[in-house]
């Protein structure tokens, strides 16, 4: 997945700038960072907001535009600058790549020859599909019924995640009906996933910051709509584009999806580096491990990314060992949580994730090992080659 690259821009014409911010948001990759309408406060603006990219219509005035597009190449040279304009005169043309932009386009612009040009700046800064922004990692925590404890774990994986100071992770909550995310952390938030995905047009940077709720812990929550009708507004379309500027700013979003398997939670598993699958240890939730594991591998390629975790070990009344369930299922458990109902049954009372609430208990630190190996798997799966990769994969699935 390409990574959002970060863009402001200048037109003091507003009609045009007005056409080039609904080209952008069609374009998931990129994400308006600012606008502006005057040549003279933009090279401010780019030196404040350190986009990825400055795109600059010179239609208005020219002379100007260029003084100032060798202002910005000098200042902040990690900057591409890409011009954007009705003439093809090619003394114009010459003036801005000598200021130092590196592309020129046509107006009006065209998708697909934006498109290329963004894909040849990824090329020329030789960070591929990577982007040069830092991407997040994008982990789905899924049940295979209710009460398993998607959200417990969802919660608490973030909040142990949040120990480290470099690292900001936002806990999305994706179950638009019975959710309670905001329970758990104690947080009475003032924007829901609808507000932002009704405002995903107008959406920028600060905007989306200042929608999401920071517990003290230092997780952020985008949670579900308050209003249980029109749950259909939210499309996976909007879920997507949320998630992808959402990747851009945050290091790891954690989405406690739904149990309904819908659309939404399809796509928000397609967005993601892992699914962490939760199972107990009874007959229901292991048949449905083999249903949904069939499921994702016959209809995706999302059977791949899932590690299956299997919560409330220990537990009195479930009288199937792990081995057994190992038969059943087929496939590799990748982590067992231990059960310890009064230590997170008060975690969730008091509105505290385990980590503040119990640092020390067994469940607690089993939580920060499971994400410990989380994160040891990203930096595995970072330092493989992309032909290593697929051979991953495909070891995967043919098991
Ligand atoms: N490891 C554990 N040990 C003991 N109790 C647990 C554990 N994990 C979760 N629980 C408890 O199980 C109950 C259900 O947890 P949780 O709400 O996280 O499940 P869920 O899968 O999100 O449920 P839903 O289907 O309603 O979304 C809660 O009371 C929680 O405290
Ligand atoms: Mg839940």
């Amino acid at each position: 997945m390409k990574s959002v690259l970060r863009i402001a821009t200048v037109d003091p014409g507003e009609a045009s700038r007005n056409e080039l911010k609904s080209l952008l948001l069609g374009i998931d990759t990129v994400w308006l960072e600012a606008e502006c309408s005057r040549y003279e406060f933009f090279p401010d603006v780019v030196r404040q907001t350190q986009p990825d990219i400055a795109l600059v219509n010179v239609d208005a005035d020219s002379a100007a535009a260029v003084k100032m597009i060798a202002e910005i190449t000098s200042d902040v040279p990690q900057c591409a600058v890409l011009v954007v304009s009705s003439s093809t005169e090619g003394s114009l043309i010459l003036q801005v790549m000598r200021a130092g932009a590196c592309e020129f386009l046509n107006q009006p612009l065209k998708l697909d020859d934006f498109v290329a040009a963004l894909d040849r700046i990824r090329t020329l800064r030789g960070t591929g599909t990577g982007g040069t922004s830092e991407s997040g990692r994008v982990i789905s925590v899924a049940g295979v019924g209710g009460g398993v404890g998607c959200t417990a774990i969802a919660v608490n994986a973030a909040a142990a995640l949040a120990q480290t100071p470099s690292v900001t992770p936002v806990v999305i909550d994706l179950d638009l009906t019975l959710g309670d995310v905001d329970v758990w952390l104690d947080i009475i938030p003032e924007y829901t996933l609808h507000d932002v995905a009704e405002n995903i047009g107008r959406l920028d940077y600060s905007l989306l910051k200042r929608s999401l709720t920071r517990h003290d812990c230092g997780v952020y929550l985008l949670p579900r709509p308050v209003e249980i009708e029109g749950q259909d507004l939210i499309r996976p379309e909007d879920l997507r584009r949320i998630l992808s500027l959402l990747r851009a700013t945050f290091s790891h979003l954690i989405i406690d999806v739904s149990k309904a398997w819908g659309p939404l939670d399809l796509a928000a598993m397609e967005a993601s580096d892992e699914i962490l699958l939760i199972t107990q240890l009874d007959l229901s939730c292991l048949r449905n491990v083999v249903r949904i594991m069939q499921h994702l591998n016959e209809h995706s390629d999302l059977g791949g990314r899932v590690r299956i975790v299997v919560n409330r070990m220990g537990l009195e009344d479930s009288d199937i060992s792990i081995d057994r369930a190992l038969d059943t299922i087929g496939c590799e458990v990748f982590w067992q949580l231990p059960n310890d109902y009064a230590t997170m049954a008060g975690a969730r009372n008091n509105g505290r994730p385990l980590s503040q609430h119990s640092p020390k208990a067994r469940l607690t630190r089993s939580i920060r090992d499971l994400v410990m190996r989380l994160s040891a798997n990203d930096e595995s799966a970072s330092e493989e080659t992309p032909a290593e990769k697929k051979k991953g994969l495909f070891g995967l699935f043919s098991r």
